[in-house]
């Protein structure tokens, strides 16, 4: 059977799953399909055949025996084997995109406005925004099916350095841009030192680069108001080592080895 790759946008919606054996959350919901079919586009057989071994008693989940073919799992998580022979891993997708002005970081929005998914159509394997950026914010913006990665990248643990670039709507003293770089109090909490470099001023507006190392909700912004002023634009124009070089607006490439590599460093 030809091993077809998942479409996220062309996906029909999912039945509701008869049994529940696998991951469970909703970081997994995309990926959740029926056992049967999990086994069958990794290429191991058809559909029938699939449904036969898991009643047969063949086929395991996280050291669990399943023998409903519609059980619900996640590849991506739940380890399968048939027969004792793990399912292939799938291979891993890391691409860069070039997040312009008024895309969603969101998979669908109700209200139909244009999603990053829609820049990313040529692009046939499941793939997740590792972390968000607002509406209005453009900049670097990877995308993985490597949950692990992504969970990498976001925790806070993790420390990995997001830059922006930000015109703000005052003119900022030096001592508005000290509170950014010490921290300051949000609605949730302490912000952790940043690094602020001032780049210059206008008559009206300041612009600065600040790199941080959480990723909260927009956090920058969230920043900017706590000084009295408000992000008129704001770039993401770094993460961790990777810059946006000479990747164009809209447009996404795939990281290399050695920026994958540098990022989990
Ligand atoms: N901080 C924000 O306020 N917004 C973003 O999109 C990213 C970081």
């Amino acid at each position: 059977m030809r091993d077809t790759k998942y479409n996220p946008k062309s996906a029909s919606p999912k039945k509701a799953p008869q049994k529940q054996v696998g991951a469970r959350g909703h970081s997994s919901d995309n990926r959740r399909r029926t056992l049967d079919r999990v086994i069958s586009k990794a290429g191991l057989g058809s559909r029938t055949e699939a449904r036969s071994w898991i009643g047969a008693g063949r086929v395991i989940v996280n050291g669990h025996k399943v023998q409903s073919p519609d059980a619900w799992v996640d590849p991506e998580i739940d380890r399968i084997t048939v027969d004792g022979r793990p399912l292939r891993a799938k291979e891993k997708v890391y691409l860069l995109l070039y997040k312009p002005k008024g895309y969603l970081t969101t998979y669908k929005d109700p209200e139909g406005r244009p999603t990053v998914y829609d820049l990313l159509e040529d692009q046939q394997d499941w793939i997740f925004p590792v972390g968000r950026l607002d509406q209005d914010t453009t900049g670097l913006l990877i995308m993985t099916n490597d949950t692990e990665f992504g969970n990498f990248i976001t925790s806070p643990e993790s420390k990995v350095a997001k830059t922006y670039l930000v015109k703000a709507s005052l003119l900022l003293t030096a001592e508005q841009l000290d509170q950014l770089r010490q921290g300051l109090m949000l609605s949730d909490g302490m912000t952790s030192p940043a690094i602020v470099h001032h780049i210059r001023n206008s008559e009206r507006y300041t612009f600065f680069e600040i790199t941080i190392t959480e990723g909260r909700n927009r956090q920058v912004r969230r920043m900017v108001e706590a000084l009295g002023a408000k992000v008129l634009k704001l770039v993401r124009t770094r993460i961790g080592p990777i810059e946006i070089g000479k990747l164009e607006i809209g447009k996404h490439r795939a990281l290399t080895n050695r920026e994958i590599g540098m990022l989990v460093k």
